[in-house]
């Protein structure tokens, strides 16, 4: 079975809102942990719009499944990671202007400073995955940059409403998940899955974790993070 990976941005979303200290992010992810979640993941966005610094250094110290930090590829980012030592970094691409991560990273655009950034992360014991888009020529450039993981973005998937082209994308995500285990990535997924598209993207071998955020969120915000939680579980 799939791992889930909680993401809590959006409980430093409704707190942000306020600009007050709640609802904490912090008791969100123990909630989550408590409820049977294998990993806790938070996006450090450059402008902070929800995470802070201080949510990560806290979770660094509470999260006892495994602390996923996506962030951008930058020196302040790379600089910050390697200070709070999370188990995973995921690399994303940023926007300041998008509501969410938009699209996956361009491997082979950014190769010589992926190289260099990933090798500083991987000595400092970090495993580093990228997020990329379900693409053969994005997953061979992420093998020669030395990444341990990619996560495939499926938010096309997750778009698609025909079902003939939600086949096409989901047997995209399938050919791209074997052909990064044949060059030895693990592999993660995420971006847009919710309660009622998880199914058949779960049923897919060979996906290590789903990291997913906002529907849980929205649904712990009327039925509670435990039962959340329990319900993403139970579907994966
Ligand atoms: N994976 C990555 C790399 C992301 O950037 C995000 C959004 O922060 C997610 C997963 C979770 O997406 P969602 O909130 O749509 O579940």
């Amino acid at each position: 079975m799939a791992k889930l990976g909680v993401n809590v941005d959006h409980i430093a979303t409704i707190r942000q809102a306020r600009g007050i200290d709640e609802p904490d992010p912090v008791a969100a992810a123990l909630l989550a942990e408590l409820a049977g979640a294998q990993g806790i993941t938070v996006h450090l966005r450059e402008d902070r719009r929800h995470i802070q610094d201080r949510d990560v250094e806290l979770l660094r110290k509470t999260v006892k499944t495994r602390l996923n930090l996506e962030m951008a590829l930058t020196d302040e980012m790379v600089a910050f990671a390697l200070k709070v030592l999370p188990d995973v970094v995921t690399l994303v691409p940023e926007g300041r202007h998008e509501l969410t991560t938009e699209g996956g990273l361009d491997v082979s655009l950014l190769r010589s400073t992926l190289k260099e950034k990933i090798a500083l992360l991987k000595q400092a014991g970090i495993l580093v995955s990228l997020f990329i888009e379900p693409e053969i020529e994005q997953i061979k450039a992420s093998h020669r940059v030395a990444a341990d993981y990619i996560e495939i973005h499926t938010g096309t998937y997750c778009e698609t409403t025909n079902p003939a082209d939600q086949r096409a994308q989901l047997q995209r995500i399938e050919i791209a998940v074997s052909a990064a285990r044949k060059l030895g990535l693990g592999v993660n997924a995420g971006h847009g899955l919710n309660y009622r598209n998880i199914g058949p993207v779960a049923a897919l071998r060979g996906i290590e974790e789903f990291n997913i955020g906002h529907s849980i969120v929205a649904r712990a915000a009327l039925v509670g993070m435990e039962r959340a939680v329990r319900e993403m579980l139970a579907l994966l």
